[in-house]
């Protein structure tokens, strides 16, 4: 590796596995991240793309359908077994996606305070080009009887409740047994908005079971509500450290290296006092005599240490998946960026990718990337993970032009690239497809889902099939089964 003129070398990563009860973190450093910057063109006319096409998103026409007149929809996961298997039941693909009602009065932005966690179906094995343009998802309404998330709160303060991201698992494909993982949320607000006290985030289970006949899919359960881990300031961050703490995500799977053994990783922030000025060399990861290197106290200075994220490992402690301990996280982000959310694990040829979504408005000083996925690989479920494709760590982003400053998606800033906020919230799915929901597309608000495209995953790196579909986009909303359930067709 010889690097860019100008730039530093990435940090070197060996990929090698430790014991997932270990305590090694990876460190996505800002050694690493710098290798976007240096990728990026400096010299493109203002509001282009300036990074590698391989690693950007094919731009979504401003005319994109919507999957849904009543409900805004943002992320998104699948049915999945313990191997990611993402299955249809009884001859049906089912969703689930965080939704809000469009019809109560308020905006997308407003959407976080009011997630509710609803599904959609339709019949499995039609392909896309032969479905409706929007995808064709039959919306099934909410999954948990209204209130019933409010009971993991009982005793504690809060003016609003909120389900917000997971997954869902098949317990069993010979069964209709599913678990849902999936973040409850409390805030405790004033009537401007703001904080009283931090906001409550508590991974919690809920069990339910799946049913379909000819016309339709329904959901019966998800009453009772189990909390599973609420974030203890000691591996992970917690609203006293922090009042902006990330905390949230839940993705479940079992290692095939770990027969039996079921894991989850989450979205978390770094343990310790916000505001605390303590990155260290590591964090840096800049290699010996680097003549691009900063220093430990030139990156303090710039207030990078602000931003801390990790992404969360714990260990399911019983079989029926509703007690699980924390151990050390398997990737921490500091002084690099604040949020690595909705983070999972993709297994493929004895790979094991960690794939996780990030914004640009999230990065700490110095270091900057587009919103979009980042993928880091190694050799088993805790390892010194390598960030893909030049040492960078980015796989997936919005076209951006990293010259211009970033705006946000409700106000753009009309010099950059009117794509840069075009989707958010992607899911690596088999096969390398990805699914993602759209935001804003030339100053026109989604929350519907976007094309589905396709990535080629091979050992450190990835590029966008631009053969997929039309131009490298494929259908709306285009979330296949790749399995199917055995249960015996009722029709
Ligand atoms: C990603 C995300 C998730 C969270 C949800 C809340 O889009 O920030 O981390 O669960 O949105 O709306």
């Amino acid at each position: 590796l010889t690097g860019v003129p100008g730039f530093p070398l990435p940090t070197i990563h060996t990929q090698q596995a430790y014991a997932p009860d270990g305590d090694f973190t990876a460190r996505w450093t800002r050694a690493d991240a710098l290798q976007i910057k240096a990728q990026s063109n400096p010299s493109v006319p203002a509001g282009q793309n300036s990074l590698p096409s391989q690693l950007i998103m094919p731009g979504i026409p401003a005319d994109f359908p919507t999957i849904n007149p009543d409900v805004w929809v943002w992320d998104t996961w699948t049915l999945i077994d313990k191997h990611a298997d993402q299955f249809s039941y009884n001859g049906w693909e089912v969703i689930f996606c965080l939704t809000a009602d469009k019809n109560a009065g308020y905006g997308f932005d407003d959407r976080h305070t009011h997630a509710r966690i609803g599904f959609f179906y339709r019949r499995a094995g039609i392909r896309a080009d032969q479905r409706p343009a929007n995808g064709g998802w039959i919306y099934g309404g909410l999954l948990i009887p209204e209130g019933a998330q409010e009971q993991v709160f009982a005793g504690t303060t809060y003016t609003i409740t909120a389900e917000w991201s997971g997954s869902m698992r098949l317990l069993d494909p010979r069964d209709n047994k599913v678990s849902l993982f999936y973040t409850d949320m409390a805030f405790n607000r004033d009537a401007s908005g703001q904080d009283i006290t931090p906001a409550q985030a508590v991974i919690t289970q809920s069990l339910g079971q799946i049913h379909a006949d000819f016309n339709h899919v329904w959901f019966t359960g998800f009453t009772t509500h189990t909390p599973l881990l609420r974030p203890d300031g000691v591996l992970y961050q917690n609203g006293a450290q922090n009042p902006y703490y990330n905390f949230r995500d839940p993705f479940t799977f079992e290692d095939p290296n770990h027969p039996g053994v079921n894991y989850m990783v989450f979205e978390g922030n770094t343990a310790g006092q916000r505001g605390v000025a303590n990155c260290t060399a590591e964090d840096l990861g800049y290699r010996p005599n680097d003549p691009h290197a900063e220093t430990v106290q030139q990156v303090l200075d710039s207030g990078a240490y602000y931003q801390k994220a990790a992404i969360g490992l714990a260990v399911a402690e019983d079989s029926s998946l509703s007690k699980w301990k924390f151990l050390t996280p398997l990737i921490s982000a500091n002084c690099v960026n604040d949020q690595t959310e909705r983070p999972q694990m993709y297994i493929k040829n004895g790979k094991y990718y960690i794939f996780t979504i990030s914004h640009r408005t999230t990065y700490a000083a110095g270091v900057d990337g587009p919103d979009g996925v980042y993928g880091f690989v190694g050799n088993g479920i805790r390892s010194d993970f390598q960030p893909m494709n030049y040492g960078s760590g980015l796989v997936l982003g919005n076209p951006t032009d990293l010259n211009q400053a970033a705006g946000t998606d409700y106000d753009a800033n009309p010099q950059q690239n009117p794509r840069a906020f075009q989707s958010y919230s992607h899911y690596v799915m088999p096969g390398g497809l990805v699914e993602s929901f759209i935001d804003t597309v030339e100053n026109r608000r989604g929350g519907t889902l976007s094309p589905t495209v396709k990535l080629g995953i091979r050992a450190d790196a990835s590029a966008v099939d631009l053969r997929y579909g039309n131009g490298g986009l494929g259908g709306y909303g285009d979330i296949p089964a790749n399995s199917a359930d055995t249960n015996v067709s009722a029709f």
